[in-house]
């Protein structure tokens, strides 16, 4: 390889493509949203946290501030047109309102679209503001997933079939092919390594 400095290029891509839900003056807003985070990810009864980075300007921004409560929605490949479409026009000059179906869960103004596989709703937990943005950390409350897209119990991404954000080029991306399982694929080297070790350490 031989690398070229290319100044601060982001090369936190792909990142998944997903619709903030919030509610601004009484009705729904969407906003399409591929900055975001994952804060303490942990299973079980423990709290995580989903940071959502938004620009202030945003009307959204408005009710997430307000309610101090957001939705996340993950489109599939099939939502590109709606989901591309909240994020190129503002609640300001155009009510989104009934772009999507809906459903409530826990939540008072975390509306959820029922046409995306997966949806998340969290309470606004912190707001971190950093040059132009605002990063909006949201306990996540509770996950609700279409149940044809689940695999032995597992969210399974194939079938969710997400839209994948890529900034350096501005192209979306859909999901590739398993390649691999986390945590078992490097047992082979941990193996070989100690076999190695083995055969350095003195008899
Ligand atoms: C693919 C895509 C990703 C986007 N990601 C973000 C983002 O992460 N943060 C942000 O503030 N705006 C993002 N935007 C821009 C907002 O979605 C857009 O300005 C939207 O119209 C704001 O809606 P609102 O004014 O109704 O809240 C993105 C737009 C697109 C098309």
């Amino acid at each position: 390889m031989k690398h070229r400095a290319i100044g601060t290029v982001n090369g936190l891509y792909p990142s998944l493509t997903t619709i903030v839900g919030c509610v601004v003056s009484g009705k729904a807003n969407w906003m399409t949203v591929a900055h975001l985070g994952i804060l303490n990810h942990a299973t079980g009864d423990k709290a995580q946290y989903l940071g959502v980075s938004v620009n202030p300007a945003h009307y959204s921004s408005i009710g997430i501030r307000e309610h101090g409560e957001f939705s996340i929605n993950i489109p599939s490949r099939a939502m590109l047109e709606a989901t591309d479409h909240v994020g190129i026009v503002s609640g300001k000059s155009t009510d989104k309102s009934a772009l999507f179906p809906t459903f409530k869960g826990q939540l008072e103004f975390a509306p959820m679209i029922l046409d995306c596989p997966l949806t998340m709703e969290c309470r606004l937990h912190q707001t971190v503001v950093l040059g132009k943005d605002q990063f909006f950390i949201g306990e996540l409350v509770q996950t609700y997933v279409d149940e044809a897209c689940l695999t032995e119990g597992h969210v399974d991404l194939q079938k969710i079939d997400p839209i994948l954000f890529d900034f350096m080029r501005t192209l979306y991306w859909s999901l590739g092919e398993v390649i691999g399982k986390p945590w078992s694929e490097g047992k082979v080297r941990k193996h070989n390594n100690k076999s190695q070790n083995k055969a350095l350490s003195p008899a």
